[in-house]
């Protein structure tokens, strides 16, 4: 089974959560520069014309396709990377876990989990990975 990681995290832990993806071995990844708002609505800036609520914070998104398998080990190593403190704060954002369809490698033609693999990743660790490398 194939699953897609949308992380929402701060700006400022996008490094230590990239280090930290890379540590447990997941190379593949999209990031994007979003704005978003979560329970708290945003924050109130006061300013000379009088207080006004910020609504829309700037984040940061990382999408990952994986296999199954190595869901828990990638949103444990994001969750530790991303979280503010030993406790967390507000706004230190969320993990969103979609079930994903179908992967296609165009060059390859591979699919599925063999089309996420990639050289010294979390599978060829583990030993799930294909022993030719491509
Ligand atoms: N229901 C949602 N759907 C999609 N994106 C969301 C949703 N809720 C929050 N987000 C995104 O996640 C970001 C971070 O949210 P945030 O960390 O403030 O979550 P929260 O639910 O308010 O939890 P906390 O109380 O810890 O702040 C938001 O800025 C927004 O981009
Ligand atoms: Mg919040």
């Amino acid at each position: 089974m194939l699953k897609k990681i949308e992380a929402i995290i701060r700006e400022d832990k996008v490094n230590d959560v990239r280090e930290a993806l890379k540590q447990v071995g997941i190379l593949g990844m999209n990031i994007f520069e979003i704005r978003g708002r979560g329970r708290q609505g945003g924050i109130v800036l006061s300013g000379r014309s009088g207080s006004y609520v910020v609504d829309m914070l700037p984040k940061m998104q990382l999408n990952i396709v994986l296999s199954e398998h190595n869901l828990d080990a990638t949103i444990q190593a994001i969750v530790k990377a991303a979280k503010t403190g030993d406790d967390g704060e507000a706004g230190d954002g969320l993990i969103f876990v979609l079930p994903v369809e179908e992967v296609v490698r165009i060059r390859t033609g591979e699919r599925g989990h063999d089309a996420v693999m990639y050289p010294g990743d979390i599978d060829e660790r583990s030993g799930r990975g294909k022993a030719k490398r491509e």
